[in-house]
């Protein structure tokens, strides 16, 4: 029994390693890896440029394309430049962002948008220099009728008034339309497709979703990609690079817990067994 707890201890471990790896800022990262963000950085704010608004919302034609580490990474690289950033996790489904940041998440976007709290009492700040994080809040059982409801069109006002930028973590369009609610209301869409896992057709398919919305298309970064195959693979424009940043491997893409969380029909049970195990992530 004693061996079964060590082993999964292990796992977790290198899980949380790997995480930490994935995420940027320190001097772990490669140079190269470190580049393509800024790379990123700055096709953004040209892309910004253009726009009175300054929320950019972030979404996946399908799950684990590396949305959340994408902007989170991209929220630490845009407050290096001294501007003042906030990043939401909206994705109520599967939120990862307290992860990424070590922070609580109950406090969150749910209970904004539900009222339940005042935004003040949700913002972690400065969890960055000139980075402030709104965590994702208790697992609601109506996560599109929030996203979707005048509250958040209130808060995307009243963060775009407080911060140069709010980058917005949000759940894959191919699975529910989230991202499609809140983009509207945003300057844009930053679209993640991954490298061997993202298909031609879905992500015409998303493309063609978000062509359907008023929302603007800011682009599409590319992720995973093995520097040796970089060439020849300008399709969709490349966004953005990631060099040799392949080896920390995929994570359960379609596994049980994932997809739960993703399921459109609402069940109370699911969602009380989900919030259960996420609680304690
Ligand atoms: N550029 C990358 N190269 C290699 N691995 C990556 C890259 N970006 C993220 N990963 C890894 O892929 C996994 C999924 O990443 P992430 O959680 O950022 O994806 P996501 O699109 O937010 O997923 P979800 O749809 O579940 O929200 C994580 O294990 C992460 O460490
Ligand atoms: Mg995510």
């Amino acid at each position: 029994m004693a061996k079964k707890a060590n082993k999964v201890e292990m796992t977790t471990e290198a899980k949380q390693a790997a995480a930490e790896k994935a995420m940027t800022p320190s001097k772990r990262i490669s140079f190269q890896v470190s580049e393509a963000y800024k790379m990123i950085r700055t096709n953004l704010l040209f892309a910004l440029s253009t726009s009175d608004k300054r929320t950019v919302v972030f979404s996946s034609a399908e799950p684990s394309a590396g949305k959340s580490t994408l902007s989170a990474n991209l929220a630490i690289v845009m407050a290096q430049t001294g501007a003042h950033v906030v990043l939401v996790d909206a994705d109520m489904r599967k939120p990862t962002q307290h992860r990424n940041f070590k922070l609580s998440r109950t406090m969150g976007l749910s209970k904004i948008l539900s009222g339940q709290n005042k935004l003040d009492e949700c913002i972690c700040k400065e969890v960055k220099t000139n980075l402030d994080v709104i965590p994702a809040g208790t697992i609601p059982p109506n996560p599109s009728e929030l996203l979707g409801s005048h509250r958040m069109d209130e808060l995307i006002a009243e963060l775009e008034s407080r911060y140069d930028y709010v980058l917005v973590d949000m759940p894959p369009i191919g699975i529910v339309t989230d991202a499609l609610v809140v983009a509207p209301k945003a300057a844009g869409l930053l679209l993640v497709a991954r490298q061997k896992q993202t298909t031609y057709d879905e992500l015409a398919d998303t493309v063609d979703s978000i062509s359907a919305t008023s929302a603007p298309l800011l682009g599409v970064v590319l992720t995973d990609v093995q520097q040796e195959q970089m060439l020849g693979y300008g399709r969709y424009g490349k966004y953005g690079r990631y060099g040799k940043y392949g080896r920390y491997g995929k994570y359960g893409r379609y596994g049980g817990r994932y997809y739960r969380a993703y399921d459109y029909a609402y069940s109370a049970d699911k969602e009380k067994q989900a919030e259960k195990e996420s609680e304690n992530d």
